[in-house]
């Protein structure tokens, strides 16, 4: 399984920023990431900025996302953003089972796979997030979690939707606490969930895309994204500061 995979390292700016700040934040990483290098990159925006950072980022190295997208293709859905309204604005990724939204908005697995289905079949890629929370990995439960999650989704979407989707382990412990996993433990999970998909389909995960999320900072990524089956990360806090988001972008190797 040596399948070389170019890394990607996404920003998820999560509900922060106003007009002024973002437009300032994406010209500094404008300015700062314009080799296409290594790494992929890509910012998950908040959707009133999509529009705006569509027109800032084109012709940059730059892929636009958008950080959560309907299950449903249209309708009576107060609230709701297509899957066709962001491919309006030029997104190429959309954040599906974030933790928080599975925490505070109640989203299930079942939800969560709808939500990918709708991704794949419309031209997005889905950035899936799987993760267990601390009393889950205290009471040995990481495993059981992750492969739930994953299992779900490899139901309801069929092995080969992986093909079209980038994959993201972020343990809810180290998201927003300042407390990353190290290095050997975000790689025993990433390539447990490398094995999960291979019983399905060696191919589809050779060559998926598994990002490690939770804290990452330049201080820690390069470590991290030295990890066999780690393939670059998805990034909250960090990704707020534009020096600090291209220096994390630069730690791929
Ligand atoms: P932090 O990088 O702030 O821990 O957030 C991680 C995350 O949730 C990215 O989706």
């Amino acid at each position: 399984m040596t399948m070389s995979r170019r890394s990607l390292v996404a920003a998820n700016w999560k509900m922060n920023g106003t007009l002024h700040g973002i437009r300032k934040l994406t010209a500094d990483l404008r300015a700062g990431i314009n080799d296409g290098g290594r790494a992929e990159v890509a910012i998950c925006a908040p959707f009133p900025y999509l529009a705006e950072m569509q027109h800032a980022l084109n012709g940059s190295a730059i892929a636009l996302g958008a950080q959560n997208v309907s299950e449903h293709e249209s309708g009576a859905y107060t609230g709701e953003v297509s899957a066709a309204m962001l491919l309006d604005y030029n997104c190429a990724f959309a954040i599906v089972g974030h933790s928080e939204r599975r925490a505070l908005y109640g989203e299930t697995d079942a939800v969560v796979t709808r939500k990918f289905v709708r991704a794949v079949t419309s031209g997005l890629t889905p950035i899936l997030c799987v993760g267990e929370s601390l009393a889950e990995r205290e009471s040995g439960q990481t495993q059981d979690v992750v492969a739930r999650q994953l299992d779900a989704v490899i139901a309801g979407a069929g092995i080969g939707a992986f093909a079209k989707a980038v994959l993201a382990y972020e343990p809810v412990w180290a998201i927003g606490t300042g407390r990353t996993a190290s290095p050997e433990q975000a790689q025993e999970v990433h390539a447990f969930i490398r094995l999960r998909l291979a019983r399905h389909d060696e191919g589809v995960a050779d060559r998926l895309r598994v990002l490690y999320g939770g804290s990452v900072k330049a201080a820690n990524a390069g470590a991290l994204f030295g990890m066999a089956d780690i393939d670059g990360g998805l990034v909250g806090g960090a990704s707020l500061d534009g020096a600090e988001f291209i220096s994390i972008c630069r730690a791929v190797r």
